[in-house]
């Protein structure tokens, strides 16, 4: 399920984008820990913890951290973490998770435009789930990451994927029943409002829940890579995560995302 609503007033700032994720938190929470966010589970971290590798004995840095699914799943692997995210709400659900587990992560309300909280050159590496592009002000967010950031180490970053996750997204069916994509407003400027739920929820559950509501803010693959190369980023890799034949036999729902366009993009980059 998917809504769009045409955003008629003005910009989304910061702080109403921390309310909107105060408000999902609750639901996001509990349904993320359910394993409903099945495209995560499916597509996204297998091929983004392939991505990064090892960080074990790191000291690193999760901007965006939400709930911190991802973030505990880093700390299992070795590293130390921190978690930031500007919802106040998904940081009380993650330190209470750390209370009843504890993985020796800290956990901040902050804005990963505003690091100020965290020294320069106080990180061996940033990684970032699907949070960069949530927020209004990225190149601030990318000259932080940059500041907080030691010499020659690493970024790394995972958002929708720019061209094809646009506000004229959606699905139109062919003659031989084929789903394909449309996309449109790719340059647009207007921020927007995006409502929807984890589209793999069981039905009977699915049909009375609430929708999130995510504010969205267009930018065009340029906007993203550019703001990384003048800051100072040497660009290492970026990566289109593309579902396999038996991951699409296995997972049915995939199979469009093998066959029409990419729904994540994966990046990642060094301070030099
Ligand atoms: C789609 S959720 C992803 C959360 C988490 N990284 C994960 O993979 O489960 C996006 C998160 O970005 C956070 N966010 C949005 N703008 C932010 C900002 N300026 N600073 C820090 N976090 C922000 C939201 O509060 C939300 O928790």
């Amino acid at each position: 399920m998917l809504k769009k609503q045409k955003r008629t007033s003005g910009d989304f700032t910061e702080a109403e984008v921390a309310q909107h994720w105060d408000d999902n938190a609750d639901l996001w929470a509990e349904h993320v820990r359910q394993g409903w966010d099945s495209y995560r589970e499916h597509l996204n971290n297998p091929a983004f913890l392939k991505f990064i590798g090892n960080l074990k004995g790191k000291t690193v840095l999760d901007a965006g951290c939400g709930e911190g699914y991802n973030t505990r799943i880093f700390a299992r692997m070795g590293a130390r973490m921190t978690g930031v995210d500007v919802s106040l709400r998904m940081i009380e659900h993650a330190s209470r998770e750390e209370q009843r587990e504890s993985l020796g992560i800290r956990y901040e309300t902050a804005s990963f435009a505003d690091l100020s909280g965290f020294d320069g050159e106080s990180f061996d590496a940033v990684v970032s789930t699907m949070a960069l592009m949530d927020g209004p002000d990225y190149e601030k967010a990318i000259a932080e990451i940059y500041r907080v950031l030691r010499k020659n180490s690493d970024f790394f970053f995972s958002i929708s994927h720019p061209c094809f996750m646009t506000e004229g997204f959606g699905w139109v069916t062919d003659r031989e029943n084929k789903q394909l994509l449309t996309v449109g407003g790719y340059f647009g400027k207007r921020h927007w409002m995006e409502c929807w739920r984890f589209s793999q929820i069981p039905e009977e559950i699915r049909k009375d829940l609430p929708l999130f509501a995510i504010p969205r803010f267009p930018r065009t693959l340029s906007e993203y890579i550019n703001p990384l190369l003048q800051t100072g980023f040497m660009l290492k890799k970026i990566s289109e995560p593309r579902p396999s034949e038996s991951d699409c036999r296995k997972y049915p729902y995939l199979r469009k995302w093998r066959d029409s366009g990419a729904i994540f993009l994966h990046v990642h980059c060094v301070k030099v």
